[in-house]
């Protein structure tokens, strides 16, 4: 036999007892975008190279070390997609999705990304992400939409108390002329300092503020903030996203240590951070990005969005014991004898046919005890219980798996009354 092949490292397999969480937890977020207006779009998993070199930026982690990159049969350079805003951004230049003057458009994504990272706890190769993005909005209301829908989505998918960080990375002059006081600033520091800081200051020095590294503690810290030099109508957005966050009850908190890891970001930017998920700790993260779609189509238009870690929010909610029931089997059909379970397929048949979740043994060979036991680890909370003297009387037993009670019920009948019982549980 051959030695078994293992998924690549950085990637896994959702197996069956996960995926019904994260359906749900899809299903959620599906319901808010939907609450918010927003239209679902299915971009490519791999598109050209360049699209993500010219949106995300050269000097970023992401297109500097981070792309799964290959040449396909004809020697185009593509990239398995690493984040959603650039494909986003290239279909709605493409297919001109913009409406009206203001070319507006509210889109949202749900799928697979790549990046080629170390994989650790919650960071992996492949992880998804549901992002959305409001394209041709320029005013601060946009932006404050944006955070209160994606506040709206964790906690429809279950996550309770949460706070959003926000910070404002001003726009491109503000932040060149940040850029070289940072870099003059890191330049002159004699404390401690990270090796990979120490490197970043020559290519993306933003950067550094954003580091989790304990040796670089102190000197984030002491480092120049970029909220702290911003121009005046830099400054009034930032003022004008918070008070619209507080009409709305947001909870957020100003972190003027915030600075992103994509250079697309103008102005606002803001992220949903738990301690609960240790080094990796960010379960959203999204901004305005006013400079993007003009790379893209002759018209710049301004945007906002964000996109939600799944891998991570599922996470999260795992460990916080948030995630409801299995939403396994609602009711099971157990039998005795072989008379008995082939009546039982075709109750069980009939159960589903009534759009009630059922569980069968279709082996025909198992215990009754057994048959209860598997039916109450699915979360049965009734059995018809089917052996050849009910069959004679023309009757099955129906079981209260939680009570423990037990009825006779006519056999005929015996599907409607249970599916009716479910349905008034
Ligand atoms: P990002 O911060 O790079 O932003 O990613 C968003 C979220 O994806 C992160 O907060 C994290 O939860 C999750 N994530 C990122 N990398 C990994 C990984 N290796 N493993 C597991 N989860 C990961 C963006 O991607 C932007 N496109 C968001 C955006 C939309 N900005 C504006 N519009």
């Amino acid at each position: 036999m051959g030695e078994t092949l293992q998924a690549p490292r950085g990637t896994r397999d959702l197996l069956p007892a996960e995926t019904g969480r994260w359906a749900r937890v899809e299903a959620a977020l599906r319901e808010v975008f939907a609450r918010y207006g927003y239209g679902e779009l299915r971009t490519p998993l791999f598109e050209h190279t360049e699209l993500y070199v010219r949106g995300i930026g050269e000097a970023t982690d992401i297109v500097g070390k981070e792309m799964y990159t290959f040449a396909d049969r004809k020697g185009r350079s593509l990239t398995l997609r690493p984040e959603g805003t650039a494909g986003v951004v290239r279909a709605y230049a493409q297919h001109g999705l913009g409406q009206g003057e203001a070319g507006e458009a509210k889109l949202f994504y749900l799928g697979p990304m790549f990046r080629y990272e170390r994989p650790q706890a919650g960071r992996f190769r492949q992880f998804w992400q549901a992002g959305a993005e409001a394209i041709g909005y320029a005013d601060p209301m946009a932006d404050a939409e944006s955070v209160a829908m994606l506040v709206a989505a964790l906690r429809a998918a279950g996550l309770k108390d949460l706070s959003v960080d926000v910070n404002s990375v001003g726009d491109a002059e503000t932040r060149a002329a940040f850029r070289a006081r940072l870099v003059s600033f890191v330049e002159g520091w004699s404390g401690p300092i990270s090796a990979e800081s120490r490197a970043r200051c020559a290519v993306n020095p933003l950067r550094i503020l954003d580091s989790k590294d304990p040796q670089d503690a102190e000197l984030v810290a002491a480092a120049p903030k970029v909220t702290n030099h911003l121009g005046t109508r830099s400054s009034a957005h930032l003022a004008s996203v918070l008070r619209h966050l507080d009409r709305l009850g947001v909870p957020y908190e100003v972190n003027k240590a915030l600075v992103r890891g994509l250079d697309y970001y103008t102005d606002t930017v803001f992220e949903v951070l738990s301690a609960d998920l240790g080094a990796q700790s960010a379960v959203a993260g999204g901004g305005r990005y006013d400079s993007l779609v003009g790379q893209f189509q002759a018209q710049p238009r301004p945007a906002v969005g964000w996109a939600i870690g799944l891998d991570r929010l599922v996470g999260l909610l795992e460990q916080r014991g948030l995630m409801e029931g299995s939403g396994g089997a609602r009711a099971a059909v157990c039998c005795v004898g072989s008379r008995a379970f082939a009546r039982g397929l075709a109750l069980a048949e009939e159960l589903r046919g009534l759009g009630v979740r059922t569980w069968f043994d279709p082996s025909g060979r198992r215990s009754l005890k057994s048959q209860f036991k598997q039916a109450d680890a699915e979360g049965c909370l009734l059995a018809l219980v089917l052996g050849d003297d009910e069959l004679d009387r023309g009757e099955a037993t129906l079981k209260d798996m939680r009570k423990g009670g037990q009825a006779p019920v006519a056999l005929a009948g015996a599907a409607a009354e249970a599916a009716r019982r479910l349905a008034g549980d």
